[in-house]
């Protein structure tokens, strides 16, 4: 009956036709080296994997709107990081299990096979039926086939918010990881263990933080080299003066999981990201990296991004490299990033000055560092001079809080954003400018920021430096970038 009932809701063929004649990209608002669809919404990153001799990425997508509805997976693979295929749509609800959204996942390689594994989501007279499924990529038709229900229902205990499944292998043995909730609504993630072909439940995941927000969504178990992360999305923690200051955070505990005792000894919780815009982040390994995509986007604040008014909503961040380091995660742009580049940058720089400015182009890569001297605070704008609008990064060597400004932006959310960033002398950002989605990694990847502005009109911009007192030594270096080129899977 279902089947029936949907058949005519989600058309491949027509949605991937409408997907190439919206490709490439000509609203000023889109970007171009960020993944973005020309319709619908995006969310999270999804079933990410290499495999076949290239990356794939697949993620939340409603082709349907710009509501959270209608949740399909959508595909796109590349070798490079530059050139990807044309987005297509890989899975979406057909059955009764998955009828509400086929929400996210992750992806696994066995042996010749990609496979996917989902949570299918169902609401039965209001009551939601969260199940976990596999399916399989068939890279010939660019679709998931569906397999068998894994999971068909939270364990004992735990509320049906029970999702975001996700793989890893450890000592030798396979588990999945999923996002879930107690009864008692506090954030858990909970185990599952593959034996004799089938997934049992194992338990739930001991840590410390057993008061820690009402939901984790997307968890990904890293185990690294340095020592195992758990990367997990919780909501339900209350902003503070330097940190959680968005609706959801997303963050990672790093330490040294027990698969016996199913006990995670760790650390404190960081957050991964401080931008205003960056949630349910997954990563994965290959040839010894880890590689992680964010969503650029944040639930239930849709009134803040423009673009709906356009037909569309969110992007995926770069991709990242992450680093395990004494307990902290430093993540930097992908290798890969650099073939963005054109040609040599403009370098530009100043000794004991207070202020200099540089003209940037629309999509803009800068490597800025500030020798602090007699500084006390400094600032960095991008400045929309014909908008009379700009965007603020200022560091308060005092107490050490480097805070993001978009009060000064017309359209759009808006807001600060703080947190303590330690500086020795030198003040070091890294700045990606793509048309709207900007991504800053502070003091070599120790912190991290992404976020959207909107400036109202198509305007030059200019990267401006200041300081209350002289800086000893301004260096810069600015190179435009080009973006993603499009071609058939
Ligand atoms: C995170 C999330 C996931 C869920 C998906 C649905 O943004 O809420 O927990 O699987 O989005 O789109």
């Amino acid at each position: 009956m279902s089947e029936e009932r949907f058949a005519g809701k989600f058309d491949k063929r027509e949605i991937d036709t409408k997907v190439r004649e919206g490709i490439p990209f000509h609203h000023r608002w889109h970007n171009a080296f960020h993944f973005e669809m020309p319709f619908g919404l995006v969310n999270d990153p999804n079933g990410l994997s290499w495999f076949a001799g290239k990356y794939h990425i697949f993620f939340q997508w409603n082709p349907l709107g710009v509501e959270h509805k209608h949740k399909c997976w959508g595909h796109v693979e590349t070798e490079d990081f530059v050139h990807y295929s044309l987005p297509e749509l890989a899975l979406w609800p057909s059955d009764v299990h998955d009828k509400d959204g086929c929400y996210s996942g992750a992806g696994f390689v066995e042996g010749d096979v990609l496979h996917l594994v989902y949570t299918c989501n169902r609401k039965e007279d209001g009551r939601r039926i969260s199940a976990q499924r596999l399916a399989s990529w068939q890279p010939e038709k660019g679709i998931a086939a569906k397999d068998e229900i894994i999971i068909e229902h939270e364990p004992q205990g735990y509320t049906a918010h029970f999702r975001d499944p996700s793989r890893f292998v450890k000592d030798g043995r396979e588990f999945l990881v999923l996002g879930s909730q107690t009864e008692a609504e506090k954030g858990r993630a909970v185990l599952y263990e593959k034996k004799e072909g089938a997934w049992h439940f194992a338990g739930e995941l001991k840590t410390e933080l057993s008061d820690f927000g009402y939901m984790w969504e997307c968890p990904t178990l890293l185990p690294l080299a340095e020592g195992d992360v758990l990367l997990f999305s919780p909501q339900g923690l209350p902003a503070g003066d330097y940190r959680w200051q968005n609706l959801y955070q997303s963050g990672y505990v790093a330490g040294r999981l027990d698969v016996d005792a199913l006990e995670f000894q760790h650390g404190a919780f960081h957050e991964l990201d401080r931008g205003f815009d960056f949630y349910a982040p997954q990563a994965f390994l290959h040839e010894g990296r880890a590689i992680l995509f964010g969503w650029m986007g944040m639930p239930e604040r849709e009134e803040e991004y423009p673009t709906a008014e356009e037909g569309w909503l969110f992007s995926l961040t770069m991709p990242r490299e992450l680093r395990l380091q004494d307990g902290r995660l430093f993540s930097a742009p992908l290798e890969e990033m650099k073939a963005f580049r054109k040609g040599a940058p403009q370098k530009f720089g100043a000794v004991h000055a207070e202020e200099i400015g540089q003209m940037l182009a629309e999509k803009a890569e800068i490597e800025l560092s500030l020798v602090l001297g007699d500084a006390q605070e400094a600032h960095i704008d991008i400045v929309y001079a014909e908008a009379g609008e700009y965007l603020r990064f200022s560091y308060d060597r005092r107490c050490a809080v480097m805070t993001l400004d978009r009060t000064a932006m017309k359209l759009g959310g808006r807001g600060m954003r703080r947190f303590r960033l330690a500086v020795r002398d030198t003040l070091k950002l890294h700045i990606y400018r793509d048309k709207t989605a900007i991504e800053v990694f502070f003091q070599d990847g120790e912190e991290a920021a992404s976020f959207f502005v909107f400036p109202t009109k198509e305007t030059a911009s200019q990267l401006v430096v200041s300081a209350d007192r002289k800086l000893e030594k301004i260096e810069g270096k600015a190179w435009e970038l080009g973006g993603f080129e499009w071609k058939e899977r």
